[in-house]
Protein backbone atom coordinates (compact mmCIF):
# COMPACT_ATOMS: atom_id res chain seq x y z
CA UNK A 1 0.00 0.00 0.00
CA UNK A 2 1.58 3.29 -1.14
CA UNK A 3 1.43 5.91 1.39
CA UNK A 4 3.84 8.23 0.65
CA UNK A 5 4.15 10.21 -2.70
CA UNK A 6 7.17 11.36 -2.31
CA UNK A 7 10.08 10.79 0.32
CA UNK A 8 13.33 12.26 0.24
CA UNK A 9 16.14 11.11 2.66
CA UNK A 10 19.05 13.55 2.95
CA UNK A 11 18.81 14.47 -0.77
CA UNK A 12 21.98 16.62 -2.90
CA UNK A 13 22.63 18.24 -6.13
CA UNK A 14 25.97 19.34 -7.29
CA UNK A 15 25.70 20.89 -10.81
CA UNK A 16 28.64 19.64 -12.62
CA UNK A 17 30.29 22.93 -12.33
CA UNK A 18 30.66 22.09 -8.75
CA UNK A 19 27.87 24.29 -6.92
CA UNK A 20 25.93 22.68 -4.53
CA UNK A 21 22.27 23.72 -5.49
CA UNK A 22 20.37 21.78 -2.95
CA UNK A 23 21.48 20.06 0.05
CA UNK A 24 20.76 17.51 2.83
CA UNK A 25 16.76 17.82 1.71
CA UNK A 26 14.16 15.42 3.51
CA UNK A 27 10.99 15.91 1.92
CA UNK A 28 8.05 13.71 2.51
CA UNK A 29 4.83 14.45 0.97
CA UNK A 30 1.62 12.36 1.41
CA UNK A 31 -0.51 11.06 -0.78
CA UNK A 32 -3.25 13.44 -1.74
CA UNK A 33 -1.50 16.21 0.04
CA UNK A 34 -0.84 19.19 -1.24
CA UNK A 35 2.89 20.62 -0.46
CA UNK A 36 4.17 24.00 -1.61
CA UNK A 37 8.18 25.41 -1.77
CA UNK A 38 8.92 28.46 -1.35
CA UNK A 39 12.27 30.48 -2.29
CA UNK A 40 13.58 33.17 -3.71
CA UNK A 41 15.15 32.98 -7.11
CA UNK A 42 18.36 30.61 -7.11
CA UNK A 43 17.14 29.16 -3.84
CA UNK A 44 16.98 25.53 -5.33
CA UNK A 45 13.41 25.16 -6.36
CA UNK A 46 13.65 24.10 -10.17
CA UNK A 47 16.43 21.61 -9.59
CA UNK A 48 14.40 19.83 -6.60
CA UNK A 49 11.43 19.52 -8.92
CA UNK A 50 13.59 18.27 -11.27
CA UNK A 51 15.60 15.63 -9.09
CA UNK A 52 11.77 14.43 -7.92
CA UNK A 53 10.62 14.33 -11.45
CA UNK A 54 13.75 12.26 -12.35
CA UNK A 55 15.11 14.58 -14.92
CA UNK A 56 18.14 15.66 -12.84
CA UNK A 57 20.41 12.22 -10.54
CA UNK A 58 20.65 13.18 -7.03
CA UNK A 59 24.24 13.47 -6.22
CA UNK A 60 23.21 12.02 -2.71
CA UNK A 61 20.61 10.87 -0.89
CA UNK A 62 17.62 8.43 -1.99
CA UNK A 63 14.11 8.97 -3.61
CA UNK A 64 11.11 7.20 -3.28
CA UNK A 65 8.24 8.00 -5.35
CA UNK A 66 4.94 6.32 -4.51
CA UNK A 67 6.78 4.12 -2.09
CA UNK A 68 9.11 2.58 -4.52
CA UNK A 69 12.67 3.82 -4.75
CA UNK A 70 13.57 5.98 -7.78
CA UNK A 71 16.71 5.00 -9.97
CA UNK A 72 18.18 5.57 -13.30
CA UNK A 73 16.65 2.15 -14.70
CA UNK A 74 12.59 2.77 -13.36
CA UNK A 75 12.66 6.54 -13.63
CA UNK A 76 10.94 5.96 -17.32
CA UNK A 77 8.04 4.09 -15.44
CA UNK A 78 7.62 7.27 -13.35
CA UNK A 79 7.25 9.85 -16.22
CA UNK A 80 3.65 9.14 -16.75
CA UNK A 81 2.51 9.21 -13.19
CA UNK A 82 4.29 11.94 -12.24
CA UNK A 83 4.44 15.00 -14.71
CA UNK A 84 6.20 18.54 -14.38
CA UNK A 85 5.23 22.00 -15.26
CA UNK A 86 8.39 23.44 -16.61
CA UNK A 87 8.86 27.03 -15.34
CA UNK A 88 9.53 27.63 -18.86
CA UNK A 89 7.00 26.91 -21.19
CA UNK A 90 8.62 26.62 -24.06
CA UNK A 91 10.73 23.78 -22.67
CA UNK A 92 7.15 21.92 -22.77
CA UNK A 93 6.42 22.87 -26.03
CA UNK A 94 8.38 21.53 -29.24
CA UNK A 95 5.53 19.98 -32.21
CA UNK A 96 4.00 21.70 -34.66
CA UNK A 97 0.46 22.10 -33.33
CA UNK A 98 -0.52 22.64 -29.83
CA UNK A 99 -3.05 19.48 -30.28
CA UNK A 100 0.01 17.48 -31.38
CA UNK A 101 2.05 18.73 -27.94
CA UNK A 102 -0.96 17.63 -25.93
CA UNK A 103 -1.71 14.27 -27.89
CA UNK A 104 2.19 13.96 -27.69
CA UNK A 105 2.41 12.26 -23.90
CA UNK A 106 -1.63 9.81 -24.22
CA UNK A 107 -0.02 8.69 -27.81
CA UNK A 108 3.18 7.13 -26.02
CA UNK A 109 1.61 6.06 -23.72
CA UNK A 110 -0.24 3.79 -26.35
CA UNK A 111 -3.63 4.81 -25.70
CA UNK A 112 -6.17 4.38 -28.83
CA UNK A 113 -7.21 6.74 -31.30
CA UNK A 114 -10.12 7.59 -28.92
CA UNK A 115 -8.77 8.39 -25.84
CA UNK A 116 -6.52 10.15 -27.42
CA UNK A 117 -8.88 12.65 -28.63
CA UNK A 118 -10.82 12.51 -25.23
CA UNK A 119 -8.27 13.32 -23.39
CA UNK A 120 -6.85 16.35 -25.77
CA UNK A 121 -9.89 17.91 -26.14
CA UNK A 122 -10.66 17.68 -22.06
CA UNK A 123 -6.98 18.59 -21.16
CA UNK A 124 -7.51 21.98 -23.93
CA UNK A 125 -11.12 22.49 -22.22
CA UNK A 126 -9.44 22.62 -18.76
CA UNK A 127 -7.10 25.31 -19.96
CA UNK A 128 -9.03 27.90 -22.27
CA UNK A 129 -7.21 26.87 -25.37
CA UNK A 130 -9.42 24.65 -27.21
CA UNK A 131 -9.89 28.00 -30.00
CA UNK A 132 -5.82 27.50 -30.89
CA UNK A 133 -5.72 23.86 -30.93
CA UNK A 134 -4.43 23.97 -34.82
CA UNK A 135 -1.73 26.57 -33.67
CA UNK A 136 2.24 26.17 -33.64
CA UNK A 137 2.81 26.52 -29.92
CA UNK A 138 5.52 29.34 -30.75
CA UNK A 139 2.95 31.40 -32.05
CA UNK A 140 1.05 31.33 -28.63
CA UNK A 141 1.35 34.60 -25.91
CA UNK A 142 3.39 33.81 -22.92
CA UNK A 143 0.52 33.25 -21.12
CA UNK A 144 -1.21 31.06 -23.29
CA UNK A 145 1.94 29.13 -23.80
CA UNK A 146 2.16 28.31 -19.80
CA UNK A 147 -1.46 27.48 -19.97
CA UNK A 148 -0.46 25.30 -23.13
CA UNK A 149 2.16 23.09 -20.77
CA UNK A 150 -0.10 22.79 -17.76
CA UNK A 151 -2.52 20.83 -20.67
CA UNK A 152 -0.07 18.61 -22.13
CA UNK A 153 0.85 17.73 -18.21
CA UNK A 154 -3.11 17.28 -17.24
CA UNK A 155 -3.40 14.69 -20.83
CA UNK A 156 -1.29 12.46 -19.03
CA UNK A 157 -3.58 11.94 -16.08
CA UNK A 158 -0.55 12.03 -13.56
CA UNK A 159 -0.88 10.60 -9.85
CA UNK A 160 1.28 13.64 -8.91
CA UNK A 161 1.45 17.03 -10.44
CA UNK A 162 4.60 19.28 -9.91
CA UNK A 163 4.03 23.49 -10.95
CA UNK A 164 7.57 25.33 -11.06
CA UNK A 165 6.19 28.97 -10.84
CA UNK A 166 2.59 28.11 -12.78
CA UNK A 167 1.31 31.73 -12.63
CA UNK A 168 4.39 33.48 -13.34
CA UNK A 169 3.05 35.23 -17.06
CA UNK A 170 -0.39 34.50 -16.09
CA UNK A 171 -3.11 37.65 -15.71
CA UNK A 172 -5.05 38.47 -12.63
CA UNK A 173 -7.79 36.42 -14.69
CA UNK A 174 -6.16 33.42 -15.77
CA UNK A 175 -4.44 33.41 -12.33
CA UNK A 176 -7.73 33.09 -10.33
CA UNK A 177 -9.22 30.60 -12.71
CA UNK A 178 -5.86 28.81 -12.27
CA UNK A 179 -6.33 28.87 -8.84
CA UNK A 180 -10.06 27.66 -8.64
CA UNK A 181 -8.83 25.02 -11.57
CA UNK A 182 -6.58 23.27 -9.13
CA UNK A 183 -8.47 23.64 -5.78
CA UNK A 184 -10.99 21.73 -7.71
CA UNK A 185 -8.71 19.10 -9.41
CA UNK A 186 -7.18 18.34 -6.10
CA UNK A 187 -11.04 17.79 -4.58
CA UNK A 188 -12.29 15.90 -7.50
CA UNK A 189 -9.50 13.47 -7.79
CA UNK A 190 -6.77 11.35 -5.78
CA UNK A 191 -3.84 13.87 -6.67
CA UNK A 192 -1.10 15.11 -4.90
CA UNK A 193 0.14 18.47 -6.19
CA UNK A 194 3.76 19.84 -5.48
CA UNK A 195 3.99 23.53 -6.21
CA UNK A 196 7.14 25.71 -6.30
CA UNK A 197 6.39 29.65 -6.32
CA UNK A 198 7.32 32.82 -5.21
CA UNK A 199 3.91 34.24 -5.42
CA UNK A 200 2.98 34.14 -1.70
CA UNK A 201 -0.16 34.99 -2.20
CA UNK A 202 -1.54 32.37 -4.09
CA UNK A 203 -0.22 29.87 -1.33
CA UNK A 204 -3.14 29.72 1.18
CA UNK A 205 -5.37 28.61 -1.72
CA UNK A 206 -3.37 25.67 -3.27
CA UNK A 207 -1.26 23.67 -0.56
CA UNK A 208 -1.52 22.68 2.94
CA UNK A 209 1.58 22.64 3.93
CA UNK A 210 4.43 24.74 2.67
CA UNK A 211 8.42 24.46 2.48
CA UNK A 212 10.91 26.79 2.59
CA UNK A 213 14.10 26.63 0.72
CA UNK A 214 16.69 28.71 1.33
CA UNK A 215 20.62 28.35 -0.69
CA UNK A 216 19.16 24.92 -1.05
CA UNK A 217 18.31 23.78 2.07
CA UNK A 218 14.67 23.80 3.66
CA UNK A 219 15.45 26.42 7.02
CA UNK A 220 11.12 25.85 8.13
CA UNK A 221 8.33 23.47 6.97
CA UNK A 222 4.95 23.99 8.62
CA UNK A 223 1.16 24.62 7.82
CA UNK A 224 0.57 27.62 5.79
CA UNK A 225 -0.33 29.54 8.37
CA UNK A 226 2.45 28.95 10.61
CA UNK A 227 5.35 29.71 8.11
CA UNK A 228 3.47 32.97 6.96
CA UNK A 229 3.41 33.92 11.13
CA UNK A 230 7.11 33.63 11.06
CA UNK A 231 8.17 36.81 9.50
CA UNK A 232 11.61 36.83 10.59
CA UNK A 233 12.36 33.32 8.87
CA UNK A 234 10.80 34.74 5.79
CA UNK A 235 13.05 37.68 5.76
CA UNK A 236 15.81 35.25 5.68
CA UNK A 237 14.60 33.30 2.98
CA UNK A 238 14.16 36.96 1.04
CA UNK A 239 10.31 36.35 1.09
CA UNK A 240 7.51 38.89 2.18
CA UNK A 241 4.59 37.20 3.57
CA UNK A 242 0.87 37.61 1.90
CA UNK A 243 -0.47 41.39 1.47
CA UNK A 244 -3.63 39.84 3.74
CA UNK A 245 -1.10 38.45 6.65
CA UNK A 246 1.00 41.54 6.68
CA UNK A 247 -2.22 43.74 6.71
CA UNK A 248 -2.87 41.39 9.98
CA UNK A 249 0.67 42.05 11.78
CA UNK A 250 -0.35 45.20 11.05
CA UNK A 251 -3.61 45.86 12.47
CA UNK A 252 -2.82 44.07 15.37
CA UNK A 253 -0.33 46.44 16.96
CA UNK A 254 -3.58 48.90 16.27
CA UNK A 255 -6.19 46.59 18.12
CA UNK A 256 -4.33 44.16 20.36
CA UNK A 257 -7.90 42.24 21.03
CA UNK A 258 -7.18 40.56 17.57
CA UNK A 259 -4.11 39.28 18.83
CA UNK A 260 -5.58 35.61 19.41
CA UNK A 261 -7.63 35.25 16.48
CA UNK A 262 -6.08 32.98 13.36
CA UNK A 263 -3.44 34.50 10.55
CA UNK A 264 -6.66 34.77 8.28
CA UNK A 265 -5.74 33.03 4.67
CA UNK A 266 -8.57 34.41 2.42
CA UNK A 267 -10.17 37.76 1.55
CA UNK A 268 -13.70 36.30 3.08
CA UNK A 269 -11.59 35.78 6.59
CA UNK A 270 -9.65 38.71 6.65
CA UNK A 271 -12.99 41.04 5.67
CA UNK A 272 -15.06 39.14 8.75
CA UNK A 273 -12.13 39.88 10.96
CA UNK A 274 -12.07 43.74 9.98
CA UNK A 275 -15.54 43.62 10.39
CA UNK A 276 -15.61 42.05 13.97
CA UNK A 277 -13.22 43.99 15.36
CA UNK A 278 -12.76 47.22 13.50
CA UNK A 279 -16.62 47.97 12.96
CA UNK A 280 -16.66 48.47 9.38
CA UNK A 281 -20.37 49.07 8.32
CA UNK A 282 -21.46 46.27 5.89
N1 LIG B 1 23.16 24.04 -15.10
C1 LIG B 1 23.58 24.64 -14.01
N2 LIG B 1 24.90 24.64 -13.68
C2 LIG B 1 25.35 25.25 -12.56
N3 LIG B 1 24.57 25.89 -11.68
C3 LIG B 1 23.26 25.93 -11.95
C4 LIG B 1 22.70 25.32 -13.12
N4 LIG B 1 21.36 25.54 -13.11
C5 LIG B 1 21.09 26.23 -11.99
N5 LIG B 1 22.23 26.48 -11.30
C6 LIG B 1 22.35 27.22 -10.03
O1 LIG B 1 21.66 26.48 -9.03
C7 LIG B 1 20.97 27.37 -8.14
C8 LIG B 1 19.51 26.98 -8.05
O2 LIG B 1 18.91 27.21 -9.30
P1 LIG B 1 17.36 26.92 -9.52
O3 LIG B 1 17.07 27.18 -10.94
O4 LIG B 1 17.05 25.59 -8.98
O5 LIG B 1 16.72 28.06 -8.59
P2 LIG B 1 15.20 28.51 -8.43
O6 LIG B 1 14.88 28.52 -6.98
O7 LIG B 1 14.34 27.67 -9.28
O8 LIG B 1 15.23 30.00 -8.94
P3 LIG B 1 14.11 30.88 -9.76
O9 LIG B 1 13.13 31.39 -8.73
O10 LIG B 1 14.90 32.00 -10.34
O11 LIG B 1 13.46 30.01 -10.78
C9 LIG B 1 21.22 28.78 -8.67
O12 LIG B 1 22.23 29.37 -7.89
C10 LIG B 1 21.68 28.57 -10.09
O13 LIG B 1 22.59 29.55 -10.49
MG1 LIG C 1 13.12 28.04 -10.88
Amino acid sequence: MVHCAVDMKNVQYRYPDGHIAIDEINFEVGLHERAVILGANGAGKSTLLSIICGILEATKGTIKILNEELTAKNVHEFRARIGLVFQEPDNQLFMPTLWEDIAFGPLNMGLTDKEVNQRVDEALKVVGLSHLKEKPPHHLSVGEKKRAAIATVLAMRPEILVFDEPTAHMDPRTRNEFVKFLSKLHSEGNLTIITATHDVNIVPLIADRAYVLYEGKFIEAGSVAEIFSNAKMLEKAHLTPPILTQLFLNTIKHVPQMVHEPLPMTLAEASSLFQKYCKIPT
